[in-house]
């Protein structure tokens, strides 16, 4: 049994990601910004009692992070598996976007996931082979930017780009700890971000993601994959 950590876990890939590590037998601390409001993780609750723990983290709130893993110590949960996946997208180009959605998108993307990670980093210690899953994106890989414009979410491509590199420098800073960090693109799926013309179910998508991590050989740190586990370009 492994102890799973999943931000924005109250929807979309987040939850599926709960659902699918609980149905292995894992424990899951799914965290969310309203737990109040997250009636799909209640009703996974009622399925799993002893294995899954429901706990409020906003990634914009360096407080509710620190509380949350402040929590986490008290109980003596160790971290196996920590996945960064609370996200936000503006599909506004360059010229559209405004300052304070990049502002916004930024603190998310970028900044809500270096303050997770660092704060994270005693309960990660705590096991005994400790890996982030930073959710990144194709849309953020600058080697398969090509000449055209596609879609044009600025502030999304570039914070997924900042999200990449912040995987690369953190997977350096963190293997003296024996952490490993990792970017991985879910892949186009159907959820609220992703719509409806997306390529994956979200189960689909979450399945792949979690048997190519499965398959992901122990020293594999600083990359950048995709759902099926084949690297991507940054
Ligand atoms: N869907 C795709 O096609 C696709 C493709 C590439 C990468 N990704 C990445 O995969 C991750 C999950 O995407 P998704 O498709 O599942 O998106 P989604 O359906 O829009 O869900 C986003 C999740 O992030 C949470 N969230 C947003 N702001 C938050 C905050 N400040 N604190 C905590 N949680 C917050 C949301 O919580 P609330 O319920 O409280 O709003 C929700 O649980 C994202 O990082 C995204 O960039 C998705």
């Amino acid at each position: 049994m492994k102890n799973i950590f999943i931000t924005g876990a109250s929807r979309g890939i987040g939850f599926e990601i709960a659902k699918q590590c609980l149905s292995m037998g894992n424990h899951v601390t799914a965290t969310c910004r309203n737990p109040s409001q997250a009636n799909q993780l209640f009703l996974l609750q009622n399925q799993n009692k002893e294995r899954i723990e429901i706990m409020e983290l906003d990634v914009e709130n360096e407080d509710s992070i620190r509380l949350c893993f402040e929590k986490l110590k008290e109980k003596n949960r160790p971290i196996d598996l920590l996945f960064n996946n609370a996200g936000v997208i503006d599909w506004s180009d360059l010229f559209e976007v405004s300052i304070s959605s990049v502002e916004k998108i930024y603190k998310v993307n970028l900044i809500g996931c270096l303050m997770v990670l660092r704060l994270a980093i005693p309960c990660l210690q705590q096991s005994i082979a400790p890996l982030i899953i930073n959710l990144s994106s194709r849309l953020g890989s600058i080697d398969l930017r090509g000449e055209i414009q596609l879609g044009g979410a600025i502030a999304y491509q570039c914070s997924k780009a900042a999200l990449n590199m912040l995987t690369k420098q953190a997977a350096i800073d963190l293997k003296p700890l024996k952490i490993r960090v990792i970017s991985q693109s879910p892949g186009w799926v159907k959820t609220e971000m992703g719509g409806v013309e997306a390529k994956y179910q979200v189960s689909e998508a979450v399945s792949l993601m979690l048997n190519s991590l499965d398959q992901l050989p122990s020293d594999k740190t600083g990359i950048f994959i995709g759902e099926d586990g084949k690297e991507i370009p940054w």
